[in-house]
């Protein structure tokens, strides 16, 4: 393990501070890392001060006047080089996040490779900052907006993907001519470290400007309250919980700053008595077991046709037992489930599951929780699958593990209802072979989430579509599709290339 360490530039201790390819003293806590496999001690890290973040903004403001007179095409060319180095170290990084994380190797390649395909994305965009042309109602008049650059973008990640959110936010705000500040989790700070080392051979060799590309490691307590209400940083992107999101939002929102949230989810597949079950049970499983339940698109609501609900029980029931010899060590190629990230995170599986029993659950299969001498550490479970209402109000909320509940349906309109009658609105799917309730589920009056689909699960999206969900989800989207505006200021022009003044409205004003 050490080699892969070494090989990725990290040291025993290290310090969370870095303003690109420089990197800072810090005398902050000490952190460590854990691995979710063992609970070993991976590597420590001395934890950023609010000092050292006074510095960093300071920095990134800096920076930012530089960058955002770089031609967006030439910032491109950065990301297209960041998305080769991602390339050679795509195993490497692979390795780390599922040491660190605990996701099994093959989601550990797929997160890097989300990095990758948005560096190919964020290059094409680079050349596509487009505004519209708009017809003037004035003689001699032209109107027309554009994108500029909109300053210092706090991103603010989650354990769960340690590092393709970043890369989301980071690849799109670079092309943008924006500065980025990355707070990573402090539960995967290791994984943060070995990106910001993977891009700064490229930074240094095309001498980009210190405090682009800046990460800071340390403990929200420490210095997030001071980011989050620092008027240097006009946008704020973060990933967390529902509870983390309402109290960023409002200190963010209190300044009057722009945010991107992408907060819980509370996903469900319908299952119609039109569906293919033979491709909709697979995937089911990946989306509600898949990275242990940790996805914020993990399946957590099955709303099932009442016609092939036994049908539909039954088959999960024996895919969930084929999944129990696979769980396991996440390095190991057979396994398909890893760990939980720490014992927190058991408590909250075993608890819900508890509060569904006492709110009049049944459970179907799963539940154990395996002794620390089975597969090394506490953190393992199996997968839960559990017979429940939609009005409890442990189904009302988001327990990031692997517990998936069944509920019953009988027309369209009620499985739509279930679908949306929780506060969370990020991912939904129907697996149907008929067109009718399909193109319901996601027309006007279907699906209220960011993300709805037909015969495709709720988790595993490209990075190509914008990413993120309403409601308590928090309204924000990154990624693909026209996200980029989220990270650029829009300007409207007027040019009045004519010798009268005329007035919008007609108004008259004669002097
Ligand atoms: C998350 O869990 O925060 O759609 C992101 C998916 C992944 C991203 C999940 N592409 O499941």
């Amino acid at each position: 393990m050490n080699e892969l360490l070494s090989k990725l530039g990290i040291e025993e201790i290290n310090f969370g501070l870095s303003s690109g390819a420089q990197w800072h003293k810090t005398n902050g806590k000490v952190l460590e890392s854990i691995s979710p496999i063992n609970n070993e001690v991976i590597g420590k890290v001395v934890s950023a001060t609010k000092n050292d973040y006074q510095e960093i903004i300071k920095k990134a403001g800096n920076a930012f006047k530089e960058w955002r007179t770089i031609p967006a095409p030439e910032r491109g060319e950065i990301v297209r080089q960041i998305g080769l180095a991602l390339r050679d170290a795509k195993e490497d990084l692979g390795k780390l996040v599922t040491l660190e994380m605990g996701k099994i190797y093959q989601e550990g390649l797929g997160e890097v490779q989300e990095m990758i395909d948005i560096c190919d994305f964020a290059v094409g965009q680079s050349r596509l900052l487009n505004g519209f042309t708009m017809q003037s109602e004035r003689p001699n008049h032209r109107l027309y907006d554009q994108y500029h650059p909109l300053g210092v973008v706090a991103v603010i990640t989650s354990f769960n993907f340690p590092v393709a959110v970043w890369a989301w936010n980071s690849m799109i705000a670079a092309i943008a001519g924006d500065v980025v500040i990355w707070k990573p989790s402090s539960k995967t700070p290791l994984t943060a470290l070995a990106t910001q080392k993977i891009i700064q051979k490229v930074l240094v060799d095309n001498k980009v400007p210190e405090g682009v590309f800046n990460l800071i490691i340390g403990s929200s307590s420490e210095f997030g309250d001071a980011m989050l209400n620092d008027k240097r940083i006009p946008l704020v992107s973060l990933t967390g919980s529902s509870r983390v999101g309402k109290y960023a939002s409002g200190l963010v929102g209190s300044r009057l700053g722009k945010t991107i949230m992408e907060l819980g989810g509370n996903n469900a597949v319908v299952i119609s008595q039109h569906a293919d079950l033979e491709m909709t049970i697979p995937s089911i499983v990946f989306g509600a077991v898949g990275t242990c339940g940790q996805r914020c698109t993990s399946t957590r609501r099955l709303i099932i046709h009442e016609s092939i609900y036994d049908k539909v029980k039954q088959s999960l029931v024996d895919a969930y037992k084929q999944l129990e010899p696979k769980i396991g060590n996440p390095q190991n190629e057979n396994t398909l489930i890893g760990p939980l990230i720490d014992e927190s995170a058991v408590a909250a599986f075993v608890n819900a599951l508890k509060k569904a029993t006492e709110e009049g659950a049944v459970l179907v299969f799963g539940g154990e929780v395996y002794d620390k001498s089975r597969y090394g550490s506490a953190n393992y479970v199996l997968p839960a699958i559990v017979e429940a209402k939609n009005s409890f109000e442990i189904v009302q909320e988001e327990t990031f593990a692997p517990i998936v509940y069944l509920l019953k349906y009988k027309t369209i309109e009620e499985a739509i209802a279930i679908n949306n009658d929780v506060p969370q609105g990020l991912s939904s799917a129907i697996f149907t072979l008929n067109m009718r309730e399909g193109e319901q589920f996601v027309s006007g009056v279907g699906s209220d989430c960011g993300i709805a689909n037909i015969n495709a699960g709720t988790s595993g999206a490209e990075i190509g579509g914008a990413f993120g969900g309403e409601k308590d989800t928090g309204g924000g989207r990154e990624s693909g599709s026209d996200s980029w505006k989220a990270y650029m200021r829009r300007q409207t022009n007027t040019i009045n290339y004519g010798t009268e003044l005329p007035l919008a409205q007609g108004i008259k004003f004669d002097l």
